[in-house]
């Protein structure tokens, strides 16, 4: 361990990433952890600044990049597309060579990983992807660390991930998974499989890591004796509108319930990167409710508000997580 040092490197997908260098990232953030629940002080960047860009929305990214700035002694700042000039009157190439003379590191949320990938080459300082259509990498940490706080370990854990396993969500949690040795199951109809270069991709990795990948459509076989049990949101950020009538069609049998975590195990569990429609406390609940009558979506109200679901915790090990990264790369 003593050997890693991730100084200066960006965080854009965990495909740049060694298993060791993940796993150091997530004993850092056990560190880390430890730390803020001791009350112990660890402003080791004090005097830095970081940008925070955010061209789709967010509550957990943007708050645990926040406060785990603040915590590390660093001055964020936040910046969207309508507030700024990003997109509409500067290109991310310039936007890049500006926000590289002024800050130590940079995150970025948005559409297209060229974009993050653009922005990494151009400022000259880290960069932090925080969300792609394609990865959702520091999500996949504070899952990682979710997982091993529960299980003890990461080797040999058994991952389902049901519902839109082609978007972020599941295909970065395919790549996580292979770098850490767990058994990932993405269960979905056959249109909703992660890309195949990726699965083949990822088929290798998880070899090397005594992991391995599998995809299923039929949901009592994905789930049956399953350690963990994951979804996301049917419709991403930055999709249209009108593709929740299909969505709902095609993903509604792969709706996480009770009976499939029973299929689980007593000891499954479940997670979610969050936002989650499980009932109708959302604007966008409440449509599809009016639209089509489906009170709950990806997971069903009972199974989010379980006590097998550690959906909170997770959210929680956001903070801890980003925190590592950053504090690690500068
Ligand atoms: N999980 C996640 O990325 O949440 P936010 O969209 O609130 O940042
Ligand atoms: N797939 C979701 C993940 C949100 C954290 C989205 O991109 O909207």
């Amino acid at each position: 361990m003593g050997s890693i040092d991730l100084k200066g490197k960006s965080f854009l997908t965990l495909l740049d990433f060694s298993p060791e260098e993940i796993a150091y990232m997530l004993d850092s953030a056990a560190e880390f952890k430890k730390l803020k629940k001791e009350g112990k002080s660890h402003r080791i960047h004090e005097g830095k600044n970081v940008a925070l860009i955010f061209e789709k929305t967010s509550t957990r990214t943007r708050c645990a990049f926040e406060v785990a700035a603040a915590d590390l002694g660093m001055h964020p700042v936040y910046l969207d597309s309508k507030g700024s000039q990003i997109g509409k009157k500067e290109s991310i190439r310039d936007t890049a060579k500006v926000l590289g003379r002024m800050f130590d590191g940079i995150e970025y949320r948005g559409f297209g990983q060229e974009r993050v990938e653009e922005l990494a080459k151009e400022s000259g300082v880290p960069v932090w992807n925080g969300l792609t259509d394609q990865f959702h990498p520091t999500q996949i940490l504070a899952t990682l660390l979710t997982i091993k706080e529960h299980f003890g370990k990461l080797k040999g854990i058994k991952l389902c991930f049901m519902g839109d396993a082609r978007f972020n969500m599941g295909v970065s949690m395919m790549i996580g998974c292979a770098k850490m040795g767990l058994d990932y199951i993405a269960c979905a109809p056959e249109k909703y499989f992660p890309p195949l270069s990726m699965v083949e991709k990822c088929k290798k990795i998880a070899e090397e890591n005594g992991g391995s990948i599998t995809l299923e459509t039929d949901v009592m076989k994905a789930t049956k004796g399953v350690d963990v049990i994951y979804t996301d949101v049917w419709v991403s950020m930055g999709e249209k509108e009108e593709v929740w009538k299909e969505r709902i069609e095609d993903l509604l049998p792969y709706q996480v319930n009770s009976t499939l975590m029973e299929n689980g195990g007593e000891d499954t569990i479940f997670l979610h990167c969050l936002p989650s429609f499980h009932d109708l406390e959302t604007e966008i609940g409440l449509d599809i409710y009016k639209k089509y009558g489906l009170k709950e979506m990806e997971v069903t109200d009972k199974v989010f508000r379980s006590p097998q679901s550690l959906v909170f915790e997770e959210a929680e090990n956001r903070m801890h997580t980003i925190k590592a990264v950053m504090a690690l790369t500068l």
